[in-house]
This record gives C-alpha cells, structure tokens and sequence, in this order.
C-alpha cells in the first residue's frame, strides 16, 4: 500500500426508519433556524417533506424552505441559497434529495459565509477553506453519487458553459441519514443511472495506479460485483430490500474516501461527461454510460494487466489460453454488454443529442483537460475522436 492519511467527517446512520429514529436527536446540536433544501418535488409526493417537515416542527424548528434545485445545480441556485440562508441565519442546512441537492447544499453552506467570489475561489480554482461554514445535514432519497459522506460538489455555471466539481473535507455533512425505503420511489431509469454511476466511481478508482496487489483494489473489486449483482436484482424486483439496500451502501462506499486510499484515481470519464452535461444537461450517470466504455477502448491496452484482471475477478471470465490484450478486450466488452443489459443508452444520440448539437462537440471536447491518473495521456484530437465515436 502506498501512504496516505483518512478522514471523514459524516457520521451516517444506515436503516429502515432511520430518519424518525435519529434526525429528532441530531436536531437538538443545532439553532432554531433550518433551511430545508429540496429538489423539485419529488420528496412531497411520497410523503418524505410531511415526515420530515413533522419532526422539524416538534423539535420546535423554524424552518425556511429552499425547494426547486434541478438536476446538474447551477451556481445561480447556490447563490439563491446562500442569501436565502443570510436573510434567515440558518443554523443548519438540510438537504433533502438525491446528488443534486446534496451538491448545492454544501455549496450554499459555504457560500452564504464567504464574502468574496465563490464561484473564482472555490470552484474555478482550488481554494481554502479555513473558516466555519453552515452546519449540513442530509436525508438522502436517490443513491449513486456517493455526495452523502464525502465534501464533494459538483456546479455547472451556465454562463461559462462549465460543471465543475471540487470536494473539500470542511463541507462533508455533518450527518447522513440513509434510509434505503425512501429509495423506492425513484423512477427506475433513475435508479439504474444512479448505480451505474457508483459502479463508473469504483472503476475510475480502480483504473489507476497503483497496480500491485492492494487492499483497496480488493474491497473494489468486492463492491463492483456487488453492484452489478444488486442492480440486476433491483431490475427484476425494484422492492427487493436487500438488493436496494447494497445499492445504496454500495454507492456511499465507493466515494467516502475509502477506495480511494493509496490510489491515484483517473476520473477522465467524468471529466468528459461534466463538460458533456455543461453543454446539456443530460443525466449524470447515462452520460456516463455512453462515454466510460469508449473511453476504456482507448486506454485497454495501456491498462491490459488490470483490465485483464477486471475481466477475470469482476466478470468471472474464464482466461482459457487467452492473451493478455484479448483478456483486456474481454473485461471492456463484458462492461459494453452490462450497459445494454439495464438499457442505459450507448450513443449520445440515444442520450437525446441532436443533430444541432452535434456541431458543438468540438468546443465540448476543447474543454476538457487530460487526467494526469489515466494510464494514457489524452490528447485533444484524441478526446474529441472519443466523441464523435460516441455519437
Ligand atoms: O428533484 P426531485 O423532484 O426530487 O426529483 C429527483 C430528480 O429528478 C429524483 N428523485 C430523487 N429522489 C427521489 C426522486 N424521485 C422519486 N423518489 C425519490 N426518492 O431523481 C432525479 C435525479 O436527482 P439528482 O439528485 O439530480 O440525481 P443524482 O443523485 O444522480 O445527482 C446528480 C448530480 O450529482 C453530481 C452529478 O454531476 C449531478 O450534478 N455528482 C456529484 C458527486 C459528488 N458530490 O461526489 C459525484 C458524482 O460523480 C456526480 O458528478
Ligand atoms: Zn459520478
């Protein structure tokens, strides 16, 4: 293993019922002053807002709601937030919803302290955060992003075409309440994306050097199997507890810093998909699905040994005399198939892109940088050939 140092931050409470269980407690280390965030509706529909909003008001809360944050946040929501939490000197932010909300919660936490240009200082730029921000809660309802236990932000500026993540420890929730029933309710073209988004995080982890054996490729290899198990299980039988249970413990895992330790990490396919959602908006992890495994074309052979490995320990391909570059071929392929399987879409246009659209991939792909983990270095005109193949 190499070295490295860990810490997270979020306490998270797992479980059925969780949120009735422990959110009247955790409420009492706080103000009076709540900012409840939400997305755009979904929470009031399968009662989670009446139960959360229950308990607010029992433990006496005044409560400010911040509803509406969309899918991919942008910056001009985090600064709705930021003054809306200002106005009301909120004593704790709680973000009620999937990825997105999450994102813009802690955004929002920092942004309603800081006085400067959050989007210059922090987002455009690595900055530093050596100032307390708002205190942030989360109930999460959707899993995949991993946003839950981990500092991570992803905003898109609309006005510089730009979806640009950071994660800085200060900004991990201060708890996490997962309750894997409020998943059920989430549509299951959400659910599917969603887990394929956790299991492009495990693979963009385990894609990296490192290479010799190591404790964290081990786990991730567990989790990857898992996921894909547990996806097909949650197909056939979207209430099946155990399998929507793994799903979600699963997605937390892959981005609580755990994985990550003595690891590089690439995440060149998220760099193509951010800049690919900043020009539209598509979702997250079916974006995802189209580009990863174009990407991991161009890079199996500079990667063969792991994604030889990838084919035999995660897919369960049988080596049978196999070359090195056949096995690599086969681990990308199985990847390929699986996308199918769960009827993600393959092609930006089955992502929804139109032929107008088509004309901007150049300037998308001139936004985006190479990663210094990948196991090839990417150059522009390579970038952009992985576009126009994902067309
Ligand atoms: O907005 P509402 O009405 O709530 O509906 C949402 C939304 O339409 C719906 N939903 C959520 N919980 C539901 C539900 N519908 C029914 N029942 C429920 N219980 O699901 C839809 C998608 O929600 P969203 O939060 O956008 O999805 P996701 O969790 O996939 O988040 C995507 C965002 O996270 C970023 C992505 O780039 C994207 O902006 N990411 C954040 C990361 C991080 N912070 O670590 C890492 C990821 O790689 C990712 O980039
Ligand atoms: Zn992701």
């Amino acid at each position: 293993m190499e070295n490295f140092v860990f810490e997270n931050s979020t306490k998270a409470y797992f479980g059925k019922k969780c949120v009735a269980q422990y959110l009247p407690t955790l409420l009492q280390q706080y103000g009076s002053n709540v900012l409840l965030a939400y997305g755009g509706g979904s929470i009031k529909k399968n009662g989670i807002y009446d139960e959360v909003m229950g308990i607010l008001k029992k433990a006496g809360k005044t409560v400010t709601e911040f509803p509406g944050i969309m899918a991919n946040p942008t910056y001009k929501k985090v600064l709705e937030g930021a003054t809306l939490a200002r106005n009301h000197q909120a004593n704790l932010i709680l973000a009620v919803g999937g990825g997105s909300v999450m994102d813009c919660c802690k955004a929002v936490a920092l942004a309603a302290v800081y006085e400067g240009d959050v989007w210059a200082d922090f987002w455009a730029k690595g900055g530093t955060i050596d100032f307390p921000t708002i205190p942030l809660g989360i109930i999460m309802t959707t899993s995949g992003t991993g946003s839950e236990m981990n500092g991570g932000a992803v905003i898109t500026n609309e006005d510089l075409k730009a979806k640009t993540g950071r994660d800085y420890p200060q900004l991990n929730a201060r708890f996490a309440l997962l309750d894997p029933l409020y998943t059920y309710s989430v549509l299951q073209k959400q659910m599917i994306s969603g887990a394929f988004d956790s299991l492009t995080h495990m693979m963009e982890t385990y894609f990296s050097a490192p290479d010799e054996d190591n404790v964290s490729d081990s786990i991730n290899e567990a989790l990857m199997k898992s996921t894909i198990r547990n996806l097909r299980r949650a197909i056939q039988d979207p209430e099946d507890y155990q399998a929507r249970s793994n799903l979600v413990w699963a997605s937390t895992m892959a981005e609580n810093r755990i994985l990550k330790l003595g690891k590089k990490g690439d995440f060149q396919g998220h760099i193509l998909e951010h800049a690919l959602g900043a020009f539209t908006d598509c979702n997250h992890g079916c974006g995802l699905a189209v580009l990863l495994p174009i990407y991991y074309r161009h890079i199996k052979v500079a990667g063969a040994v792991k994604f030889a490995r990838f084919a035999t320990e995660v897919w369960g391909i049988e080596k049978d005399g196999k070359t090195l570059a056949e096995l690599a071929n086969d681990g990308v392929e199985a990847l390929v198939a699986f996308v199918k399987e769960i009827g993600l879409p393959t092609t930006l246009r089955e992502l929804g892109m139109t032929e107008a659209q088509k004309a901007l991939l150049p300037q998308i792909a001139a936004t985006c940088v190479a990663s210094p983990g990948s196991y090839k270095h990417l150059d522009g005109a390579e970038i952009l050939d992985i576009f126009n193949e994902a067309w």
